[in-house]
């Protein structure tokens, strides 16, 4: 039997983890690893194919990044080509791609990815390539799955960066609003707010109302507390309104959201007269070493996608339900995605301890 893996979309630490935990299982098994550089570029003659062996992925297991690099760029289906005028085409390479597999003799993909990377997958399944995900990302928006490897080691990111917020923040009696990432999803502002003592979560599920932040900051001055610390989701947006995006994407890329701290701190100010200043956390919350649960469930996740190669499971994704790990058909996990539930314990115990949505 011989396996590839791949990597795609944005990176997040774990990635190198599930590589490993993937090649050891697999050569174990007397299975052959290849690793398909940055996404399927490899496969596509615009990178390499690597051997992946034991002493590929010594070592590698609390390294952030991933080993074959990854994309968010080059999707097979729609490839962008520069042409002599210098403009872009997207061109459907997917056919190529299984032509290409097969000439590399691979019996199998693991494809670990977010939602772009397992919509691709499961076309890729539909055109006959055995196909398994694994499912990554920091925003933990994927249904299907309780968790996403990166999520936990973006999330201590956060609660790092806004407990240090404090100690600056109480100095200068000053409100400090600091965007996280999460696209269209709130858990890192949610979960990283509520560990760290935030009093005011935005998250894209709650569109705010700018005037009721200010309340709430207000009222805390009122009450002694003269600084206010905001955590905001790049996707947040005001009541009316819509999300915030930054500048122009590159041919191929997605829609860059975030942008909203800056705006939404110098609304603040100007109603509240409070000194405020803004940070946006970014990719900090993508890089570094996974933490120890980001690891463990990493590394489970790479073996049970070799256990589901075994099994045959094909167009499946591996997933944390209750404590277990199972597989799930790829469609099913992209049905929906994953958002903030309202009645979501965490929301309510947020708004229990005082915590304002801006609603
Ligand atoms: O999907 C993961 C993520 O980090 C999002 O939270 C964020 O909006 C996006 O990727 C950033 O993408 P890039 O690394 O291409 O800027």
């Amino acid at each position: 039997m011989r396996i590839a893996l791949s990597t795609g979309g944005g990176d997040a630490p774990g990635l190198n983890t599930v590589i490993r935990a993937a090649v050891l299982s697999a050569t174990n098994l007397g299975w052959e690893v290849l690793g398909i550089k940055r996404g399927y570029a490899g496969l596509l003659g615009e990178d390499e194919i690597i051997p992946l062996t034991r002493d590929t992925v010594r070592g590698i297991g609390h390294l952030g990044g991933t080993i074959l690099r990854t994309t968010n760029r080059l999707n097979p289906f729609r490839y962008p080509r520069r042409e002599p005028n210098g403009t872009i085409r997207e061109e459907d390479r997917s056919d190529e791609l299984l032509h290409k597999a097969r000439e590399f003799g691979i019996d199998a993909v693991i494809s670990i990815g977010g939602d772009g990377s397992l919509a691709i997958a499961q076309r890729l399944y539909e055109k006959g390539m055995k196909v398994v995900s694994v499912p990554k990302t920091i925003d933990n928006d994927i249904s299907g799955t309780i968790q996403t490897f990166g999520f936990d080691t973006a999330v201590s990111t956060a609660i790092e960066a806004i407990d240090k917020l404090h100690t600056t923040a109480e100095s200068h009696d000053r409100v400090l609003v600091m965007e996280v990432m999460g696209r269209h999803a709130g858990f890192i502002a949610l979960h990283s707010g509520l560990a760290a003592t935030a009093d005011v979560i935005l998250i894209p599920e709650i569109p705010f109302d700018i005037a009721k932040v200010c309340d709430k900051i207000l009222a805390r001055d009122q009450a002694g507390r003269h600084f206010s610390i905001v955590v905001v989701a790049e996707g947040a947006y005001p009541v009316g309104g819509t999300h915030s995006t930054i500048g122009q994407s590159l041919p191929g890329e997605a829609e860059r959201v975030g942008g909203v701290a800056d705006r939404l701190a110098r609304d603040i100010q100007l109603r509240t007269e409070k000194e405020c200043r803004s940070l946006v956390l970014g990719h900090l919350q993508r890089g570094g070493m996974p933490t120890g649960y980001d690891r463990l469930l990493a590394t489970r996740f790479g073996g049970a996608a070799v256990r589901a190669i075994a099994a045959q499971r094909w167009g499946e994704m591996v997933a944390l339900q209750s404590s277990d790990i199972v597989t799930i058909p790829i469609k099913e996990a992209l049905g929906r995605p994953k958002r903030v539930r309202l009645d979501d314990d965490v929301v309510v115990t947020a708004r229990a301890t005082g915590i304002s949505f801006g609603d």
